[in-house]
């Protein structure tokens, strides 16, 4: 919006600290990066960014590679941390001058329905209320903008039987390419965020206590999933931290009321298996910024009217792919031996055929953006 001319206000309840340590999923579609690019913040992702061309999935004690590159005609994955992204945003939009405020507190939005929005928060003792176009709601799973509105939206969720511990750890990654496992003892995920940091998630229940997971119970567990049989060599190491997420699917639509726009958390949440969260709210935004760029260089609002349906049907295909893949490879507490035996026969196809490997991939390396 910046590099269109648009006056935007940012605002944000959490410090600059907090969001710039805060450790989410690290894996960036080949169309977010992109979009990145396109945006003039490409610079340190293109650096740093490690590019991954295939994945493995390891189950019966095997490890299967799905040639992302091969199966998707040319495209890849980039690792890099959504931590780091948020940096590059902050610093690009602190060069701009344009305002951002942090720790903002007592946000209220106003009048949605008119065609002259208010948002009102305080901030270093002030009081500030901005009398806006629009307002995006890109606020978030614990979203202010959507309980505004959240009598106008319908609401689909699921939520699993598991949570995910997530460590990140001063150790060589084991393997180049990210490897998910299917395990009797559950899900185990090993990816990285560089060459010698390692980025690990184990299935746990969903109210775990941190306290539960030792240093030595963390590296065992690990090592147990991985399953490797010492054909590939788990380095041990300090752990720099960790933390356990809940898992869920969350869709509410539509995604625009009046001229409130929600985008990424605050309007669906995805388990994290396969890492669509931050590229679904890559691709709402670039939506929302070309529908506003279009609004403000001609006045038209067709874009504007369509962003919930363009939006919703990306969002909808991540939300099965990223259901399935958790489905796919989670230790269900009340499965039967029927279900497991499922699971097995799909990640048997899914490694076996190319048509099954084929639609994997495109899924996980990501669908050509609409708009
Ligand atoms: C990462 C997270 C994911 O959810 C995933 O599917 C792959 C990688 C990560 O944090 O590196």
């Amino acid at each position: 919006m910046h590099l269109q001319g648009i006056d935007s206000v940012v605002i944000e309840t959490r410090s600059r600290e907090y969001v710039e340590s805060r450790i989410r999923a690290g894996v960036l579609e080949q169309g977010t990066v992109n979009t990145l690019i396109e945006s003039g913040i490409g610079e340190r992702l293109q650096q740093r960014g490690l590019l991954h061309h295939g994945i493995e999935l390891s189950f019966n004690g095997r490890r299967h590679r799905i040639d992302l590159h091969e199966l998707t005609g040319g495209r890849a994955i980039t690792v890099y941390g959504q931590t780091e992204v948020v940096k590059d945003l902050i610093k690009a939009r602190l060069d701009t001058g344009a305002p951002l405020y942090f720790e903002v507190t007592e946000t209220s939005i106003h009048d949605l329905d008119t065609d002259r929005p208010r948002i009102r928060f305080h901030h270093n003792d002030q009081q500030y209320e901005i009398h806006c176009d629009f307002i995006a709601g890109c606020d978030g799973f614990h979203s202010i903008c959507r309980p505004a509105v959240v009598d106008k939206l319908q609401i689909f969720e699921r939520v699993y039987p598991f949570g995910w511990l997530g460590i990140l750890a001063e150790s060589k990654p084991p393997s180049k390419e990210l490897i998910y496992c299917h395990h009797e003892r559950g899900f185990a995920l090993f990816s990285m965020r560089t060459p010698n940091i390692t980025r690990l998630y184990i299935q746990c229940a969903p109210d775990d206590d941190l306290a539960n997971w030792s240093y030595d119970r963390i590296w065992q567990e690990l090592a147990t999933r991985l399953h490797s049989g010492g054909e590939i060599e788990l380095k041990e190491g300090p752990i720099l931290q960790k933390g356990i997420t809940p898992m869920r699917s969350f869709v509410a639509q539509p995604m625009q009321f009046g001229r409130l726009f929600l985008a990424g958390d605050a309007a669906h949440i995805v388990p994290p298996t396969g890492a669509k969260g931050m590229n679904l709210a890559v691709a709402d935004v670039r939506v929302l910024a070309r529908a506003f760029a279009t609004y403000h260089q001609s006045g038209q609002t067709e874009l504007l009217d369509a962003y919930s349906a363009t939006c919703l049907r990306r969002v909808w295909r991540a939300e099965h792919f990223s259901w399935w893949m958790t489905s796919m490879l989670h230790r269900f507490p009340d499965a039967t031996p029927f279900q497991q035996k499922l699971q097995l026969a799909e990640l048997d196809y899914v490694t076996s055929s190319r048509a099954a490997a084929t639609s994997l991939a495109e899924n996980y390396a990501g669908l050509p953006f609409d708009v």
